[in-house]
This record gives structure tokens, sequence and C-alpha cells, in this order.
């Protein structure tokens, strides 16, 4: 079946967008996974039907508990497994006699633990029922859109821009409270876990018209089809930003990764190929991926290459110039302009040469006309804004100046800044990234977030057909496999 047919025949906006929730194996018992979902879906504000289910029956939270799924009286979209891995199978029975179309199981204890047995069986259980099933070993799902939080991560996350879907549960925890903590809101989350049946690739069909979505991260330990995700990637790139953090690159990740979900890891390199020609950014670690999709998230792509740096620091303009050729940021090199408009303010002593050296002698009013002028001209297409620790600088004075400068011109031209010093300095860089300002405690962060957007200022701005498509042969593939094993 093509993806296309399967998308619209599971329909996956319900997986997003349901009108009716059951958690079966919702438990009275507040410790347990089955009690901490429902709270979350109660707490969250979710405006559709919550069915708990559970065979004691009773109360639940203010709402009625049915014995089984089968005796809730309305139709249920989405339903929420939550019972132990031997229950699952007679449990997705019952939600195939009820036509429940989505299921997110949460159990662990299959492809992951070597089950692969049990886990074939649930899938062609659903298959057979057109059923469509998310997980197993996930930690639900969460959309802002529908003020769904069904999950058993934090009950409140902030709402904002980026989607995350991953592959680690306990990874796309901490990167909800992560993100919370850096101030930076969250569209939907959703967790694959094993990746059974639903796919990266159906999850993004859904992200990419996503009004709400303006970036998304993905986490990946494995990919299971391949040409799917390729063309889906190829997509999605068009409208949204989207930062992948693949892990299990090394031999030793490769096999933390077959034990984690059960996934084949890949070589890197197909995957560098496959990030390439799709023009998704990939990130080293959690935090650069953090450092991507708060940049990413917040900004406007540049109009040209004519970026430059300014800074009160001449060694960290060396070292930034340093990262920007490490991470293909272009500097200007029109040395008429530069000097008209950096001429005035840089002193005898320092350079309007890319990076532009206002000394250590700048003071708050040279820093914000310099900044000012690289904003306001049109012969400039992005800034990098690097600032060093002096006493002739007020670090509150210049957090104003940022925060305003930023504010002015978050959409009309692309401006990342870099701090370096003592204590206040640190402080300056918490308050402003807590107002989401793209601010960086080195050059080389500060490089490769703007080299990001570079990246894919040139993947959009490409000729058409300039990086052919690559041809997968399938019957190929299978032969060269075979000839190895044999
Ligand atoms: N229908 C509805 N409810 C049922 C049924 C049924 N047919 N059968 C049993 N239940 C009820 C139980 O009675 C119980 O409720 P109770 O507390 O009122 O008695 C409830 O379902 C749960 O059953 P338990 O046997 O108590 O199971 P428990 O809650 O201990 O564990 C769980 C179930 C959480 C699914 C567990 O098996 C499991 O897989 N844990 C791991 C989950 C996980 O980590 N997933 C990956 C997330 S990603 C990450 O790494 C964070």
């Amino acid at each position: 079946m093509h993806l296309k047919d399967a998308i619209q025949l599971s329909q996956i906006k319900k997986l997003f967008e349901p009108e009716s929730v059951a958690v079966i194996g919702a438990s009275s018992n507040p410790s347990k996974i089955g009690h901490k979902i429902l709270n979350n879906i109660v707490s969250s504000g979710y405006k559709g039907q919550i069915y708990p289910i559970n065979p004691h029956g009773g109360e639940l939270l203010g709402l009625p508990v049915y014995e089984s799924v089968k005796d809730v009286p309305d139709k249920v979209d989405l339903g929420i497994i939550v019972v132990p891995a031997r229950l699952v199978y007679s449990v997705i029975q019952e939600c195939a006699d009820k036509k429940i179309p989505f299921l997110i199981i949460i159990t662990s204890g299959f492809s992951e633990v070597g089950n692969r047995e049990e886990e074939e069986k649930i899938v062609n259980l659903a298959r057979k029922n057109n059923i469509r099933i998310l997980g197993p070993n996930v930690f639900g799902i969460f959309v802002a859109n529908t003020k769904l939080n069904a999950t058993f991560g934090p009950p409140k996350v902030p709402h904002g821009n980026i989607a995350i879907v991953t592959q680690s549960g306990a990874l796309g925890i901490a990167m909800i409270g992560k993100a919370a903590a850096e101030g930076m809101g969250l569209s939907a989350v959703i967790s694959v876990g094993n990746k059974a049946d639903i796919n990266e690739a159906e999850l993004l069909e859904y992200l990419k018209d996503d009004p709400n979505t303006e970036v998304i991260l993905l986490y990946i330990e494995g990919v299971r089809d391949g040409q799917a995700l390729v063309k889906t990637l190829k997509e999605v790139t068009k409208k949204k930003h989207v930062v992948v953090l693949k892990s299990g690159k090394s031999k030793r990740g490769a096999i933390a990764a077959a034990s984690h979900t059960g996934s084949l890891a890949g070589s890197d390199e197909i995957f560098q190929g496959i990030a390439d020609q799709t023009g998704v950014i990939r990130a080293e670690g959690v935090n650069e991926a953090f450092n991507f999709v708060r940049f990413l998230s917040n900004t406007t792509l540049p109009k040209g290459k004519n970026n430059v740096i300014v800074t009160n620091g001449g060694g960290l303009g060396v070292l930034c110039a340093d990262a920007c050729e490490k991470y293909k940021v272009p500097l200007m090199d029109d040395q008429d302009v530069l000097k008209k408009t950096y001429g005035e303010i840089v002193p005898d002593f320092g350079s309007t040469r890319n990076p532009i050296d206002l000394t250590g002698q700048a003071t708050d009013e040279h820093y914000e006309k310099a900044l000012v002028k690289s904003l306001r001209s049109k012969k400039i297409d992005s800034v990098m804004a690097l600032y060093c620790e002096t006493a002739v600088l007020d670090p509150e004075k210049t957090m104003e100046t940022i925060a305003r400068l930023n504010k002015e011109y978050r959409g009309k031209k692309p401006i990342v800044f870099s701090m370096f010093g003592g204590e206040r300095i640190n402080k300056t860089i918490a308050g402003l990234q807590a107002k989401n300002v793209p601010v960086f405690d080195g050059v080389y962060n500060c490089s490769a977030a703007l080299g990001a957007l570079y990246k894919r200022y040139r993947y959009l701005n490409k000729k058409q057909g300039s990086m052919p498509d690559l041809e997968i042969n399938e019957e190929k593939i299978k032969k060269i496999v075979k000839k190895a094993y044999e």
C-alpha cells in the first residue's frame, strides 16, 4: 500500500485531534502510569469526551469508569492502552469490537526486548480491523491545538510553535522539561517508540500542514521506511525547518539503539545522504538541537549572503571568523559598504574589515549605533553581534538594547548574539534567553545556529534539479544483501 493511501485510510488527523479518548488501564493509584495519563488529559483542559476504563468500575477524577471499552455509550476516536503486555492483545480485540480507529500503546515489553512475535501479532490484529497503532513502548502524545496532554510527562506543557517527534520516551519527556525551562513553546510532542505501525513519515504529513508548527525536532534511532521518510521530508522542508538528532552513529550506539527501541541504526553516511537530499538540519547533541530549534523558530531567512560580525573584542571576532568557516556562514567582503556603514563608529585602531571591531573602548552607545546601522542597512543580510564584558559596557543597559532591537527586527533580518564574561554576563544571557532572544555563550554555538539557517537558505534557493534524487532500487539492494549473507 502506498503511504498516501495509508494516510487517507487512517485519517491521521484523528490521532492529533480526537473528539473522544479512552484510557484503558486508568487506575485510581496515583503512582501508576494509567492514573498519570488520565490526570494529564483531564488537567490539560482537553475539550473532548474522556472515558476511563478499568474492570473495577466506579469513578475516577470525577468521571464514570467503564469496565470495558465496549461499554462506552458513544464512539471513541482514540484509545490509550496502559495495561501490561500480556493483556494488550485482548484489549485490542475489544477496541476492534468498539471500532476505535487509533490506539496508542504505552506498554513496553515488545520488540525492544526481543518479543517481536507478540508485536507482530498485535499489529496484524490491528491491521485486520483497520486500526492504526502508535507505539508500543511510548509515553503518549501532546497536542497544543486540542489541549490534549495524553502523556505521562509533565502536566503543564508550554504552548508554542515547535513540534517534537521522538523515538526515545525518556528523552522526549526530558525535552518537554527543557523546553519549558528555556521559555520555548511546543505545538506537539509525539513519542513513536517501536514504530510497529505509524512512523515518523505519517506524523510529519500532519505536522507539515499544521498551522501551529513552524519547526520540527526529530529524534531518530533507526529508520523503518527510508523511502517514505525521504519523500515526506522533501515536502515538509519546503514549508518548515526540520532539525534531526540521529543517534546510533557508533558501533556501540547502534547496539544500544537495538535494545532500546528494537531499531536498526543503519549507516550514518546513508543518513547524512538523506539529510543532504531533504534539507533537514542535523544536530550533534541535545543542546545543539535545542539551540537550532530555538533560533529557527524565532527568526526569518536571510535575503542574501552579506553577513557581518560586529564585536567589541578583536579576539572574539577572530574566533568567530574561524567558526563561520567551519559552519559555512558567509562573511560580507564589500569594503566600501563596510567602511561607509561603520567608519564613523570604529576608532582608528579598530577595524571596518569584517569582523567589525569596535574595540574594547566601545561604549553602550557605540554598540547600539553599530547594531542599528547593521539592522537598517539594505546591503547587510544578517548580523552576528558579539559582546565581551568590559568595564566601559553596562550589561543591564546592553540587555535592554538587545531585547528591544531583537523584538523590532525579529521577522525582518536574522541576528544572533554571543556574550562572554563573568557572572553578570551569565545572568544577562539567562535573562535574554527567557525573552526568546537568540543569545549564545560561545561564538561556535552562535555560528552553528546561523550556519543552520544559512544551510536552509542554500537548500531553499538551490536550483531545482541541481541535486539528483536518490534512486532506490529495492531489487538490487535485496540482491546485494542476500549475497552478503551467503
Ligand atoms: N481493561 C482495562 N483496565 C485493565 C484491564 C483491562 N482489560 N486489565 C487490567 N486493567 C487495569 C488494572 O486493574 C490496573 O488498574 P488498578 O490499579 O485499578 O488495578 C491497570 O489496568 C494497570 O494494570 P497493572 O497490572 O497495575 O499495570 P501497571 O500499571 O503496573 O503497568 C504498564 C502497566 C504501565 C503498561 C506497564 O506494563 C509498562 O509497560 N510499563 C512501562 C511503560 C513505559 O515505560 N513505556 C515507554 C514509555 S517511554 C519511556 O521510556 C519513558
